[in-house]
């Protein structure tokens, strides 16, 4: 999603749109403003920001406003589920716009709804509005402020948890843009007798490049004379202008030269958002509230059969490995275009779980359709709510990725694979196979993926060196085994895709059976070798590979001084444990791709003759 705000001199509606349209890039499938004119006016519209605009009356007031364009998390993508959220009872008071997900929305919505607030849309946002409302004007009908705006905030953000970055309009404070953030983007650009405020800089960058960051829970105060930033406990604090020297095309990638590398980057925040509210440490319980089934039909289930094609099928490989490993559930997967004419023999108990970030893949779609003829319940993994496979399985659990715009799955993949863990553990639990306790272990480790990775990308510089140094091979290998051979699969698939580069994956121990005559001297094999109960296995496969002259690049343990002895080149990721490395060694092997791509200058985000989402069987 992106947020938008404006307070200035001039009309906010057209700089309004202007700036939303900049942000379409985040998301578009519902978009909507607020103008403080008379008061409260909200214009609201499914689909691009141009269907918003023709909502719009000709002349609109209000010189302050707020905006949004969305990429729908919680609720379909409608009007009502559109922001900006409004409270009070007509004329309204409060108008919100919002990026983030609100974790513990459910708890704060039923209690305002027994406080007498009524909500009008599925979102998570709208109770920000109502829980702002009631801090300042105490009850749904209370017509006056008993606090500031700004005061009602500070109490209402105490409340609440999980990300946001928050545009605020009070009709009572005309002339007045609120913003807060914690973990969102959020910036500020600075004019001349106007203000602009966006989730990034693309927003406003034709007005102004003199921006400041607000940090996390801090809060914000636009006018069109000022703006003034307050931390956490109301101090009035002192944030750097900075100044913006990208242009438009770089600003959009954050900076990054290819969406590729920013979406690699957002695995980070991703990952994190796809856990929020999902689970709980203390308790060492996973919340998955989307999926239909009972503990009674997680108990009875016989059998998990995945479907799916390209980067998601390698997601739901490694899921068939801790399906079984974890939960103790047989567990089939095929790729759909497979599964539909191999008559396949079904039994009772079964749950089919189909994995496709865009939702759309015609081949996903038609085996879908073809295992529900035979009456089994159907669980979607999907990033695009709303998308056509939402409306064929009978429960959806969206990955919350944000919009992924290069063609090279990244950030949809690790969330799909966070969702296929929490999936794995929780029917483990259910089923008695995993103690309460060690789901709290592993709640902890889980919670640690995001910093991981993070150390993995402040080391990219080494990966950068490597992949340049092989670049112009002709054929490359990778090995793995166990949870790693999917990984192995993703990183020959992540280079052909985007390199153009011919690479295979293979389970290591099957190279003795065919692969190995391919070996030349100085062939690159990617021998991923993170510590783990098959990592003995590894070292006698990378000897196999070093008998033959090729040229090993390990992936190992930060602490692994053993594999120096073998590898001749080692990419290090941070020694996490056997179940979760593979959320780190596949970071490394997109980062290959990604820096062997830019160092044959290959068009990375868009390669030739593949499409983000392929509708045709
Ligand atoms: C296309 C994309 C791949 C993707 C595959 C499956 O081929 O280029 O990156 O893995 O479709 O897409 P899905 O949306 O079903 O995950």
């Amino acid at each position: 999603c992106g947020i938008v705000g404006y307070a200035g001199r001039s009309a906010a509606a057209p700089v309004l749109i202007e700036s939303l349209k900049k942000l379409e890039y985040r998301g578009y499938d519902s978009a909507g403003i607020t103008v403080l004119g008379s008061g409260i006016e909200t214009y609201k519209a499914v689909g691009k920001i141009v269907n918003l605009e023709s909502e719009l009356p000709k002349n609109l007031g209000g010189t302050v406003g707020i905006g949004h364009t969305r990429w729908a998390t919680h609720g379909r993508p409608n009007t009502v589920n559109a922001h900006p959220h409004n409270s009070g009872e007509k004329p309204e008071k409060i108008s919100i716009v919002h990026n983030g997900i609100i974790e513990n929305y459910m708890a704060l919505k039923e209690r305002l709804i027994g406080e007498g607030y009524k909500f009008k849309s599925e979102t998570d946002t709208e109770v920000i509005a109502h829980l702002l409302h009631k801090h300042i004007y105490g009850k749904p009908d209370g017509k006056e402020a008993q606090c500031e705006l700004l005061v009602g905030l500070r109490e209402a953000l105490k409340e609440i948890e999980g990300s946001y970055a928050l545009g605020i309009l009070s009709a009572d404070e005309p002339g007045k843009l609120v913003l807060a953030r914690k973990d969102s983007p959020l910036v500020i650009g600075i004019g001349k007798g106007e203000n602009f405020a966006g989730s990034d800089v693309t927003a406003f960058l034709n007005h102004t490049r003199d921006v400041i960051f607000v940090n996390d829970f801090e809060t914000a105060v636009l006018s069109p004379a000022g703006v003034e930033i307050f931390d956490r406990d109301g101090n009035l604090t002192e944030n750097k202008i900075e100044k913006i020297e990208w242009d438009f095309e770089a600003a959009e990638k954050a900076g990054y030269e290819h969406f590729m590398l920013k979406e690699i980057h957002e695995q980070v925040t991703a990952i994190h958002d796809t856990l929020a509210g999902r689970v709980s440490e203390l308790e060492g319980a996973i919340q998955l509230k989307e999926l239909n089934l009972s503990e009674d039909e997680i108990k009875k289930l016989s059998r998990v059969q995945i479907l799916a094609c390209g980067t998601s099928w390698h997601a739901g490989l490694l899921g068939k490995y801790l399906f079984e490993q974890l939960a103790g559930i047989h567990c089939d997967i095929d790729i759909c275009s497979e599964y539909r004419y191999r008559s396949p023999v079904m039994n009772e108990g079964t749950l089919a779980i189909a994995i496709t970030q865009s939702g759309e893949t015609a081949d996903t779609i038609a085996a879908v359709r073809e295992i529900m003829s035979y009456n089994c319940p159907t669980l979607a993994i999907t990033n695009v709510v709303g998308s056509t496979i939402t409306r064929e399985a009978n429960s959806v659990l969206y990955t919350r990725a944000g919009p992924e715009i290069g063609v090279a799955a990244t950030k949809t993949f690790s969330t799909q694979l966070i969702l296929l863990y929490l999936l794995a553990v929780k029917f483990a639990l259910v089923r008695g196979k995993l103690s309460p306790d060690y789901v709290k272990g592993f709640i902890t480790e889980i919670r640690k993926v995001p910093g991981e990775i993070q150390q993995i990308l402040n080391q990219k510089e080494a990966i950068k060196e490597c992949a340049e140094n092989f670049a112009r091979s002709k054929s490359y290998f990778f090995l793995g085994r166990h949870l790693n051979y999917p990984i192995a699969l993703e990183g020959a698939l992540k280079l052909k895709e985007i390199s153009y580069v011919h690479a295979e994956g293979f389970a290591a121990g099957e190279l003795k059976h065919g692969p190995i005559a391919l070996l030349e001297e100085g062939s690159p094999v990617v021998a991923i070798a993170t510590r783990g109960q098959t990592y003995e296995k590894m070292l006698s496969n990378i000897k196999e590979v070093k008998a033959r002259d090729a040229i090993v690049i390990a992936v190992a343990d930060s602490k692994d001084t053993e594999i120096e002895k073998y590898a001749d080149f080692v990419l290090r990721v941070p020694q996490s444990g056997e179940l979760l490395a593979p959320f780190l060694s596949v970071v490394v092997l997109q980062l290959l791709a990604y820096y062997t791509a830019l160092a044959r200058d290959c068009s990375i985000d868009k390669p030739r003759n593949l499409a983000k989402s392929v509708t045709v069987e």
